[in-house]
């Protein structure tokens, strides 16, 4: 008896989906079908101020490219994405689907028919991008840089670090933050580290307010050591990524005051460029109850010194490298998974190893690709008892054939865990918290 209204329940789905499937075919509309593929899988990159080349929010924008846009979908080119999906499905998954590249094409060859216009949409989006923000609001807080900084058009990459102190008059608890800056074109990745300086004895003013680390005034970067005994947070930011956000309950305290320490990486510009870089802040009233930490393993991060063998890649080799880190905290739950390489890696892959034997997979890139990195949301938090251990594996192609190889011919790349782009990276940072007993069953709900 129960199974009965289940079956037609089925039955009626089934004739359902098919009339659907046969009406896109015949009549697929940019505002019924087109727009909500764009706006998800396009614009977080194809916006103002963001890493691509021209904005795909507005119809205009989408059939003025219609042609090109048939085939960066078709051969997935675009959206990029490199995860191994069927390694990890990542929440933040933005690669399209059979049937949504299929609407699309269907959508061009039918002429791009408009459909009833809806601008609500693309209107919200781009008092967003207006705002310089991609999150559902505007930011509570935006800490920039005092003055903007001229990436000069030499055709030299740049190292910048620059301080941003703050001072608020109460800690407030962070449900999102994000990096923005005003031209994220010239910007190969970005980094920030939260400073909290409690002791007012220490000024937070009169040191310098910016560090060029690949030029002359390297050593200022001292000036700042009395700022960073203690860390609150780190985040980054690669083409692509939008900002981070916590689930229910979780987040961590901003410090009353401090001082942020932004690392930008700004690729070679033909033009004098200019940029003003800051992060912005999102904040919650409801308590924290569990704090998110950040845990970088590998290069620059803990475990450096175990990559095996020794981090060195001669020229004209291709070289593989691994790492075992032990979890020695009680146990965790990942919700972020962040893996970092620079331009010779050809692939990795971070999973653990319980005491059982059993293996929990972390992340996976067959095809690393420097210019397109992520930071992966998992979709369930991800166990990771205490005593597993954590496995990076990276493989490095320091060829000629390496299209992307900095050095030509190739040369001897070591990891000195700097962030020079000619020098290579073997990091994963994941964000995690302590692990309750409910997660087994939670879901996150991500923004
Ligand atoms: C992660 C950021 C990102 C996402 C997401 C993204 N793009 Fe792009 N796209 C870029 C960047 C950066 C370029 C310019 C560099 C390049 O072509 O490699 C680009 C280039 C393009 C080009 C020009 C290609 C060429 O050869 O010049 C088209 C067309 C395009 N994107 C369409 C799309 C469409 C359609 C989507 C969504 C289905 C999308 N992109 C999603 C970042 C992105």
């Amino acid at each position: 008896m129960i199974l009965k209204p289940i079956k037609y329940l089925f039955s009626c789905l089934a004739v359902i989906c098919l009339t659907a499937a046969t009406a896109r075919a015949q009549s697929v509309t940019f505002y019924e079908n087109i727009q909500p593929i764009i706006l998800n899988n396009c614009a977080v990159c194809h916006r103002p101020g963001e890493a691509a080349p021209f904005s795909l929010i507005t119809y205009e924008d989408v059939v003025k490219r219609s042609k090109f846009i048939r085939k960066v979908v078709s051969t997935r080119y675009m959206p990029p994405w490199k995860a191994d999906d069927h390694y990890v499905d990542f929440a933040n998954n933005r690669s399209l689907d059979d049937s949504e590249i299929a609407s699309i094409v269907a959508w061009i060859d039918a002429g791009t028919p408009k459909g009833k216009g809806n601008q609500k949409a693309e209107k919200a989006l781009l008092e967003r991008a207006e705002a310089g923000t991609a999150y559902e609001r505007k930011p509570d807080l935006t800490l920039r840089m005092s003055e903007p900084f001229v990436q000069q058009g030499d055709g030299k990459e740049r190292f910048m670090v620059f301080k941003v102190p703050f001072e608020m008059a109460a800690a407030a608890n962070v449900e999102a933050i994000e990096f923005t800056s005003n031209n994220k074109k010239i910007i190969h990745h970005a980094n920030f580290a939260i400073h909290p300086v409690e002791d007012a004895t220490i000024d937070l003013y009169n040191t310098v307010t910016s560090v060029n680390l690949s030029g002359d005034s390297k050593s200022d970067y001292l000036q700042w050591l009395k700022y960073k005994k203690e860390m609150t947070y780190y985040g980054g930011w690669i083409p692509g990524a939008t900002f981070e956000t916590y689930p229910k309950g979780m987040g961590w305290v901003m410090p009353r005051r401090g001082v942020v320490l932004l690392t930008v990486h700004y690729g070679p510009s033909a033009i004098d460029a200019e940029s003003i870089n800051g992060v912005n802040f999102f904040f919650k009233k409801e308590p924290i109850e569990r704090e998110v930490k950040v845990i970088s393993l590998g290069s620059g991060g803990i475990g450096q010194k175990d990559i095996t063998p020794p981090f060195m890649i001669f020229a004209n080799e291709v070289k593989s490298f691994a790492l075992r880190v032990a979890n020695n905290q009680p146990d965790v739950s990942l919700l972020y998974a962040w893996p970092h390489m620079h331009q010779l890696g050809k692939s990795f892959k971070a999973y653990a190893t319980k005491a059982d034997g059993d293996t929990i997979p972390l992340v996976r890139i067959p095809a690393w690709d420097f210019r397109w990195q992520e930071i992966y949301r998992y979709k369930k938090p991800v166990l990771l008892p205490k005593g597993a251990v954590v496995h990076i594996e990276g493989t490095y192609d320091n060829t000629a054939q390496n299209p992307m190889n900095p050095h030509d011919p190739p040369e001897l790349v070591l990891s000195e865990g700097s962030m020079r782009s000619d020098q290579e990276m073997m990091t994963l940072i994941l964000m995690y918290v302590e692990r309750k007993e409910e997660d087994s069953q939670l879901t996150f709900d991500w923004e």
